[in-house]
């Protein structure tokens, strides 16, 4: 990073996670203030405070992450757990805020769009604390997602907002932003995603069925090898909250997908929990051909995607994953905030809803498709350098 970005005075920042993709984002930026520090002076160092709402709290969905991807152990957790979107929200800012009258920081640096992102950038705002959202920008202009709302609070309240892609910076300057808030860095998590890839490929992919096969699961996992299972995850509310559309989802992996090849589904605890109300646990234990899983680690779940002849996912992080990695991808939305994923924008992904005839027909379109990985403008593995380089000027 260039002399004519150094400060006087220790500049700091707290970063904010909440949970699981958060993780994934946070990971780069910390590693390059630690190493931006390393060939900084005291006087010029940054002071760098990492924050954890506790949205996300079982070890599978939240520490298991830290290690592996190199970030420090907390210095803060809030443990706001599990509740409704108001219970988050207005948990995490009444704790966040004490954090803030105790450290004042120069700047909150929130990414992505939990709960999190929107409690502590609007804590923020408030106490006259500076907010950078990295990944803002997105849309997918349905209210009905609570990230939605999320990101739409955020972009309006944060002081630097760094963009993904250039339909995201579009979408703000269509929404009224000054030009000289946005700035167009990449995708930070393709910043993990290359640091981790030569890792991941060396991953044992039935080491990681026997390791994370969900204790429910009572038949013996059938062995996996490459190009030859879908890979599938579903956990937004649209999805698993209703029962119609989540039998439907089970229903289709049952009687088709599971038939025609093994499908590794690394099961959310959101789903799980709906799968056993709506009295269709059984059903998923008992299909032969379907690979239940606990939530698997970030290496093993790169691995998983590498080695997939496709993906069924309604992740955001995952389609921008399949898109770099190349792996056809059935979107399991009806929109999506990140377009560029598309086909028709070039990604490996498409949109199918929770159509049953739509998914039948792409599944089996998607498994004609060779894989191609492609590489949106500035998904180089560099994000994080520009993002801590757009605070510092
Ligand atoms: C949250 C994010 C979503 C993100 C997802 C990744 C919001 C609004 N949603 O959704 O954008 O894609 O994380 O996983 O912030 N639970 C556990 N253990 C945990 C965490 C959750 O058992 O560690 C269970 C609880 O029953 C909880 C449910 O999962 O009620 C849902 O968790 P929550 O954090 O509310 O939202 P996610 O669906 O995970």
């Amino acid at each position: 990073m260039g002399s004519s970005t150094r400060f006087e005075m220790a500049l700091k920042i707290i970063s904010v996670v909440g949970a699981r993709p958060n993780f994934v984002k946070i990971a780069p930026f910390l590693k390059t203030i630690a190493g931006y520090n390393q060939s900084s002076t005291t006087k010029n160092s940054i002071s760098s405070i990492l924050v954890h709402t506790g949205q996300h709290y079982h070890l599978s969905m939240s520490h298991a992450f830290f290690r592996p991807l190199g970030i420090p152990e907390p210095d803060v957790n809030l443990e706001v757990g599990s509740g409704s979107q108001a219970e988050q929200v207005g948990n995490t800012m009444i704790a966040f805020e004490k954090v803030l009258y105790r450290e004042r920081p120069d700047w909150v640096v929130v990414v992505g769009d939990v709960n999190a992102t929107l409690a502590c950038a609007l804590t923020a705002r408030k106490e006259g604390v500076k907010v950078c959202h990295i990944e803002a920008g997105l849309r997918s202009r349905d209210m009905t997602m609570p990230e939605e709302i999320n990101r739409l609070v955020t972009d309006c309240l944060a002081d630097l907002l760094l963009t993904p892609d250039r339909f995201a910076s579009e979408n703000l300057r269509g929404e009224g932003m000054e030009g000289e808030r946005i700035r167009f860095v990449g995708n930070i998590m393709i910043d993990t995603l290359e640091n981790n890839r030569s890792q991941a490929k060396e991953v044992d992919l039935n080491a990681v069925v026997a390791r994370y096969t969900h204790p429910d699961a009572r038949r013996v996992q059938c062995r996996i090898c490459d190009n030859s299972y879908a890979l599938m995850t579903v956990h937004r509310p649209s999805n698993v909250d209703a029962s119609k559309s989540l039998q439907q989802i089970a229903s289709f992996l049952c009687r088709e997908t599971s038939t025609e090849m093994p499908v590794i589904w690394p099961i959310h605890p959101r789903s799980e929990k709906k799968l056993k109300e709506f009295g269709l646990w059984g059903q998923i234990l008992e299909t032969n051909g379907l690979v239940l899983l606990t939530p698997v680690g970030y290496l093993e779940m790169l691995r998983l995607n590498m080695g997939a002849r496709l993906v069924l996912t309604d992740s955001g992080g995952l389609q921008e994953e399949c898109t770099v990695l190349g792996t056809p991808c059935l979107t399991l939305r009806s929109n999506t905030e990140r377009p560029i994923t598309l086909r028709e924008f070039g990604g490996s992904c498409v949109l199918v809803g929770s159509d049953i005839d739509l998914i039948r027909k792409e599944f089996h379109d998607a498994l004609d498709f060779p894989r191609r990985a492609i590489r949106p403008d500035l998904w180089d593995g560099h994000t994080a350098e520009r993002c801590l380089q757009a605070i510092l000027s």
